[in-house]
């Protein structure tokens, strides 16, 4: 068992079996499992053996004291673990979506997560959900207490690349839902991330028409938004951070743009 309340924010901690089990006075949604069959269309060898289930979500999390402000805010905290392994050599990951437009119509969607244990590679990609090229692909390799804002426009996926499980959480808009077919139609996203000689590389995609190298991302705090490596982003929420960026992003233009990401369409 291993206690991740400090990263969590609340009391929560990882079981032996990769379950969660949440502490006094929080919230405990049911798991809700990703199968191997769910993902049939995204995997690389979607025919070679692995684990039945891949990855479980826990969805809606928190103080149960915190709900009414975080409905009020229209925000989410969720948990997922990504259980170690592989499916043929491909590293277990999520389904991978992009997210729809938020109010103004300019933005999609953002999102933040945080790392609560073992490692992770955040994959993202600009484009490739109405044509197959692809204008920009990040890879970030984080670890424990890392956070990753998601900008609008960019897909993304979650690869556990370590032989423990990954734990993750992420804020996010309550309302809206994700936009899972541009992946599954181009069987993935534009690299995939395998194991070749006990080493993590990552493999083109032919079903995308470009792919850019992919730019690597260094851990860092994110001072703007109130979010700091190594601490807890969802103490950071209680603590007054501001994540109205992540319901009303066209509200945070300049920030966008000294990401590079212009408004939709731009
Ligand atoms: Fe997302």
């Amino acid at each position: 068992m291993i206690d991740l309340s400090d990263i969590a924010g609340f009391p929560v901690s990882l079981r032996d079996d990769g379950y969660l089990e949440f502490g006094e006075g929080v919230i405990s949604p049911a798991p809700e499992a990703r199968r191997r069959s769910d993902m049939a269309e995204v995997l690389l060898y979607p025919e070679q053996s692995g684990p039945d289930i891949l990855y479980h979500m826990y969805r809606a999390t928190g103080l149960e004291k915190d709900m009414i402000p975080m409905m009020n805010a229209g925000l989410r905290y969720d948990i997922t673990v990504i259980h170690p392994g592989k499916i043929g050599s491909e590293y277990i990951k999520t389904l991978g979506h992009y997210h729809p437009m938020a109010p103004g119509q300019l933005y999609t969607y953002p999102e933040v997560y945080q790392v609560l244990h073992g490692k992770a590679h955040f994959l993202m990609q600009k484009g490739g959900d109405v044509t197959g090229e692809i204008e920009d692909f990040v890879i970030a390799d984080f670890e424990k207490g890392n956070i990753l804002l998601i900008p609008p426009s960019y897909g993304h996926v979650t690869v556990n690349p370590d032989s423990e499980p990954l734990v993750m959480a992420n804020w996010v808009a309550r309302e809206f839902s994700s936009i899972y077919e541009p992946i599954r139609a181009r069987k993935g996203m534009a690299y995939y991330n395998v194991e070749y000689r006990d080493k993590s590389i990552f493999m083109p995609n032919d079903s995308y028409g470009t792919h850019p190298k992919p730019r690597l991302q260094n851990p860092g705090d994110i001072p703007e938004l109130g979010l700091y490596r190594g601490k807890s982003m969802y103490k950071s929420w209680q603590e007054g951070a501001d994540l109205n960026f992540l319901v009303k992003p066209h509200l945070y233009a300049k920030l966008w743009e000294s990401m590079g990401v212009g408004a939709a369409g731009n």
